[in-house]
Parts: C-alpha cells; sequence; structure tokens
C-alpha cells in the first residue's frame, strides 16, 4: 500500500519567545523539522508534504528538496493545516502519516510498529498515543468501556476527571488517506481555542462507525513535543545520549559521554576515543584510531585517520592522517594539512595548504599560503598577509627551513631547500637553496652594560 506524510510546520510557536520559527530551533545541531523529516525518509514514504506558514521562506530553505510544500497563510489550527495539503493529496490511494513538526525524537522505528498495527486492525485513523507520567499541555485520549478511543480532548476543553488522564495524543497519526481528507471538511472551530483541531477528525472517524485505533508507544520521552524552552532542553539532552551510544555501539569510545556534544550529522570511525568537553558539529567527519579532545571544537571539518586534536578549533578545516594538532591550535576555514602533519601550540591556520610532513609547531600564523613538503616553520614565524585592503599568498617550497620569529610579506616565495635565518623580514623571493638573511647586523660594544647601568641609576637620582 502507498504511504504519504504530511508534517506541520506553519506555527509561530509563541511559547518559544523567540524571532526564530519554533521548527527551525536546533536539536543537536539540526532544525526540529528536518529531524521528522530526515526520519520520514528512512520509511519507503512516497510523497512527504510540509505545510509551512510562519517563516515559510526559512523552513522550505532547511527542508528544500526533501519534501514538497503546502501553504498555511493562516494558523487556524492543525485540522486546518492539513487540509492546506488537499490539493496535493487529496486524491491519493493508500495511507497517510500526518506529524508536526515539533517532535524530533520520534523513530522510524516507532512509526513503522504504528502502521503496521494500523494494517493488521484495518482501522480507518491509528493514532499514536504515550503514558505520559506528567501529561501536562498534551491532548488526552478518551477510551469507552471497551478500551475503543473515541476522542482526543485538547487540555484546554479538558474537564478535571479528564484531565487526570496519563494517556496522550503524540500528535503522530496513521489515516487512510480518502477518509482522512472526508472527515477534514466536517472539523469546525467549535473549542476553548476556536481553531480547527485535527484531533477532532478521530472522533468525526469514530461516530461515522469507522475503526479508530490507539497504538501505545513503549517509550514515551520519544513522542516529546517541544512548545518551549524547556522541552527544547529536555529533547536535546534525550538526542545527544541517543547519538553518543549509536557512536559507542559503531566502535567510537566516549571517556565521559555525558560532556562530550555530537551533533546528529556528525561521521566516527572505530576506535577513534573522544576525551571530555568536545563539541564536534555540522558534518564533521573523523577517521578511525583518532585521538580527540580533551576541550575540542569542531564544525563541518575532516580529521584523517591516526590523527590526535588537543585542546584545539577547527573551522571548516581538513587534516590528512597521523595529524597532530595543539594543544591550542586554531584551524580556521579553507585550512587543509596533508599526512603527517604536526599544527602545535598557538598556531593559527588559515586558507593555507600544509605539505606532507611539515611542521608548525608553536606560536606562528600561516595565513593564504602554500606550504610544500616537510617544512619546518620557526617558532614565532607568520605570514604577513594583508596590506590593509587586500590578501597576498605565501609560498613556500618542499624542505624549506624558516627560523624563528621570521616574517615573511606576502605575497612572497621561499623556494625549495631555502633557509631563512631566525628573525628575518623577508620582502623578496628566496630562490630554491638560497639562505636569506634580512635582520639588521648586531653590534657589540665592550663592557658597555655597566656604563648604561651606572646613567640609567644617575638619571634616577637626579629625578
Ligand atoms: C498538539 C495536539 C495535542 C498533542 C500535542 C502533541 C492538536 C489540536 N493538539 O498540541 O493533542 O498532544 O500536539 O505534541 O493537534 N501547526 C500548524 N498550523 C496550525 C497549528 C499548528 O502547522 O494552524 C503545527 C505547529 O507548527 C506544530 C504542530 O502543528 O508543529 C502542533 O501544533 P502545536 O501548537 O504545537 O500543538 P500542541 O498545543 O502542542
Ligand atoms: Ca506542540
Amino acid at each position: 500500500m502507498r504511504l504519504h506524510a504530511v508534517v506541520l510546520a506553519a506555527g509561530q510557536g509563541k511559547r518559544m519567545k523567540s524571532k526564530l520559527f519554533k521548527v527551525l530551533h536546533q536539536v543537536c545541531g539540526k532544525p526540529m523539522v528536518l529531524h521528522v523529516v530526515d526520519m520520514l525518509r528512512e520509511l519507503s514514504v512516497e510523497r512527504t508534504v510540509v505545510v509551512v506558514g510562519h517563516g515559510a521562506e526559512a523552513v522550505k530553505g532547511a527542508v528544500a528538496d526533501r519534501a514538497e510544500y503546502a501553504m498555511q497563510e493562516q494558523q487556524l489550527g492543525t485540522g486546518h493545516a492539513v487540509l492546506q495539503a488537499a490539493p496535493l493529496l487529496e486524491q491519493e490511494e493508500g495511507l497517510t502519516l500526518v506529524l508536526y513538526g515539533d517532535t524530533p525524537l520520534l523513530t522510524a522505528e516507532t512509526i513503522r510498529q504504528m502502521v503496521e498495527a494500523h494494517r493488521k486492525n484495518g482501522a480507518a485513523a491509528t493514532l499514536l498515543t504515550a503514558q505520559m507520567p506528567d501529561p501536562k499541555g498534551y491532548g488526552r485520549i478518551i477510551r469507552d468501556e471497551s478500551g475503543e478511543v473515541t476522542s482526543i480532548v485538547e487540555e484546554k476543553d479538558c474537564n478535571p476527571e479528564q484531565r487526570g488522564i496519563t494517556e496522550i495524543n503524540t500528535g503522530t497519526y496513521c489515516f487512510d488517506n480518502r477518509k482522512l481528507f472526508a472527515a477534514l471538511h466536517n472539523v469546525t472551530n467549535h473549542n476553548a481555542q476556536g481553531e480547527y483541531y485535527l484531533t477532532d477528525v478521530i472522533g468525526i472517524l469514530q461516530q461515522a462507525g469507522e475503526k479508530v485505533a490507539g497504538f501505545v508507544m513503549s517509550d514515551p520521552a520519544e513522542s516529546i513535543g517541544v512548545n518551549d524552552r524547556i522541552a527544547l532542553s529536555e529533547v536535546e539532552a534525550i538526542m545527544r545520549r541517543r547519538i553518543n551510544r549509536k557512536h559507542m555501539t559503531e566502535g567510537v569510545t566516549l571517556i565521559d559521554p555525558d560532556s562530550t556534544y555530537i551533533e546528529a550529522d556528525v561521521r566516527i570511525g572505530s576506535d577513534t576515543i573522544i576525551y571530555p568537553g568536545t563539541v564536534l558539529r555540522g558534518h564533521t567527519v573523523i577517521g578511525e584510531d583518532c585521538i580527540i579532545g580533551p576541550q575540542t571544537e569542531m564544525t563541518d571539518s575532516v580529521v584523517g585517520s591516526g590523527s590526535e586534536i588537543k585542546r584545539s578549533v577547527l573551522l571548516e578545516a581538513e587534516t590528512g592522517v597521523n595529524a597532530h594538532v595543539g594543544p591550542f591550535a586554531y584551524l580556521r576555514p579553507g585550512t587543509k594539512l596533508r599526512a603527517n602533519v604536526k599544527i602545535g601550540d598557538f598556531v593559527e591556520i588559515k586558507n593555507a595548504v600544509i605539505g606532507e610532513g611539515s611542521k608548525v609547531p608553536h606560536l606562528s600564523y600561516v595565513g593564504d599560503a602554500e606550504v610544500g613538503k616537510n617544512v619546518n616553520i620557526g617558532c614565532g614565524s607568520i605570514t604577513a598577509n594583508y596590506d590593509g585592503v587586500n590578501k597576498h599568498k605565501t609560498e613556500i617550497g618542499d624542505n624549506a627551513f624558516i627560523g624563528s620569529n621570521s616574517n615573511l610579506i606576502a605575497p612572497v616565495r621561499i623556494g625549495n631547500d631555502a633557509y631563512v635565518v631566525a628573525g628575518s623580514t623577508i620582502t623578496h623571493a628566496v630562490n630554491d637553496g638560497d639562505l636569506a638573511i634580512a635582520r639588521a647586523r648586531q653590534a657589540n660594544k665592550p663592557g658597555y652594560a655597566e656604563k648604561l647601568k651606572k646613567r640609567i641609576r644617575g638619571n634616577k637620582l637626579s629625578e
């Protein structure tokens, strides 16, 4: 049977008290609505329609071509929202899942179980329910004496007895597509909030003699709907544990999972060890057998296998295999380290390729540069790449040696096997194999140290 899905994402999310539209708030680095849409992609859903309204362009931008879109101009309720998908889906045969864009923890496995129960029961509608120890804010499930679901009552419309019910509506449903849209046309807004509730479809179908089933999910935490920042933090913590467990299951050691923050789309190879205080963001990819952290932050970076990255920050940077980085290095966008590179303490690299086996061990800035193989850049040496208006390039050939505390004033090229003497300020090209010395000649004044001290003391006395 064909399977379609409608994801509701048109609400403003007033309770978030935010400039950002609710479903775009991130959970482990990924907008909530994308968690839902990506989860659906694990199921064989044919057409997914995301209903957008508030922040429509931004939501579309995040979901991109993973879905089709229906526009809900005014947020008149969840039932009204699903109805906006009618022009796209009404004529389809099969089943339609409806999910809310603010329930990012739902898993494909749970949805699979719900769909299976739906088919087995031959139901017109199956709703995913959960036993919530604290059901506050959720719609309550009303069942009759025989245990059949008869309706969902929103908290604001509950009488005191109904409010005591702990079985809640997760906002996730499986419908016979034709029956869903037929019933939606009959939903009214006669309730405490004056909205067209999707949940009323359940009562309408039931009264029409259709079979309505409730499927109780095993892990209620999966169904948390994020309406405010408190729920957002709860969901973040659960998602973080889930992500960490997945990496550990796949052979990654996390020394302290509670202080390790790995976003949803990060990939890590087996036998890599992650020390506490590490934050891995975006599309970061880490190879096998690496040691990462402690206190390391990476965003959209790639780390080759066998690397060790300690107390450092990597932003859109890339290392080859066996890199040694840190402590206290900052690799900025466009950094590309080839194999076996060492970047030491207090080194900043930006938009630069560092060739195989090269070393930048301490206190350097290398920006807009191309550095060859087996180069050594001595302590305190920098590329002066910026003249206040433009950025210029520095090239350093294979096996070159840059003595400590040198300034390479770009644009400049240091040839292969060249040698720059410590303390030089290089403004002209150095040819292959040449030695460059560019500093003031030293002058010694015999015995002058004592004389100088006396003069300084004399000045002090006369003051
Ligand atoms: C809803 C359910 C409630 C359930 C809970 C589960 C209804 C009437 N209530 O309540 O039974 O227990 O979710 O989390 O369905 N939306 C639109 N257009 C609208 C209104 C809402 O697209 O006009 C979207 C929102 O962006 C959101 C979702 O629908 O993603 C749910 O809306 P929300 O206001 O969060 O509903 P709840 O009060 O949480
Ligand atoms: Ca909600």
